[in-house]
């Protein structure tokens, strides 16, 4: 039998920074929510995973209607993305196998293409540990003082930027949140919660559009990106294949 792949969408998050009064996946672009954006870009690429949604307590401005996905669940998410995340993950335990793919991907990251969601899955399939679309720091990097001055310059030849999906196991996923949260380790993505247990995730090129929707000007600059893509849908980056 092949292995499932199974999709997590933690979109329980209540966006404060964005400052807006509903949370930002429920925010809209060009007449549809983010979060519905972000499950279209996932089916496009997917249409046979399984998907599991983490959503807030109330969901009131959720509309299942903008799930394409067929036996999709729904879990409820907690305190902190991580807390979401681990919810799902014990939602499908009796029907994951440890050695299904989860990936894992922010609601409030509608501009992934499709291209680099099956480039991940393909530079993972055989990686003993599992990874995550990345990309390389481009600017100058300051620390600061914590006073609003510069304490130092960071090197960034070896800075990258996290982004989602990350594709694990599902059994190293899963022991790797519940170490994590057990240890109070403060984990924001997957990869560092992995990294905890001493394994190093590799990190697969992606493209600098798959921006997280996070402050007020972050929600015009997503519509652009999804209307350049959808102008040029073969757009191609530089990147390299695995
Ligand atoms: O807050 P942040 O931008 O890091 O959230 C990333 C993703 O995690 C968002 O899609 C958000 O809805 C989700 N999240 C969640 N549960 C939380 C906090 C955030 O599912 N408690």
């Amino acid at each position: 039998m092949s292995e499932t792949l199974w999709l997590v969408v933690p979109a329980a998050g209540q966006g404060r920074r964005m400052g807006a009064e509903i949370p930002k996946q429920y925010l809209s672009i060009d007449g549809r929510p983010v979060l519905a954006h972000t499950l279209a870009r996932l089916y496009q690429a997917f249409p046979a995973s399984r998907l599991c949604l983490c959503l807030d307590i109330e969901g009131s401005s959720f509309d299942p209607a903008w799930v394409p996905f067929a036996g999709w669940r729904r879990v409820t998410g907690g305190a902190e993305r991580v807390d979401s995340v681990i919810h799902a993950l014990e939602a499908i335990a009796g029907e994951a196998a440890d050695d299904d793919l989860v990936l894992v991907h922010d609601a409030a990251r509608p501009c992934v293409t499709v291209d680099d969601l099956q480039r991940l899955v393909t530079c993972l399939a055989d990686d003993p540990v599992g990874g995550l679309l990345a990309t390389r720091v481009a600017d100058t990097m300051k620390r600061d003082d914590g006073e609003g001055r510069v304490a130092a310059t960071q090197p960034r030849s070896d800075l990258w930027h996290a982004l989602t999906p990350q594709g694990f196991r599902y059994g190293l996923l899963r022991r790797a949140l519940r170490h994590a949260r057990a240890g109070g380790i403060a984990v924001t993505d997957e990869a560092s919660a992995v990294e905890a247990l001493g394994l190093s995730p590799q990190l697969v090129p992606g493209r600098r559009d798959n921006l997280k929707i996070t402050h007020p000007e972050d929600l015009a600059l997503a519509a652009l990106v999804l209307s350049a893509q959808a102008a040029i849908p073969s757009t191609k980056t530089t990147i390299q294949p695995c």
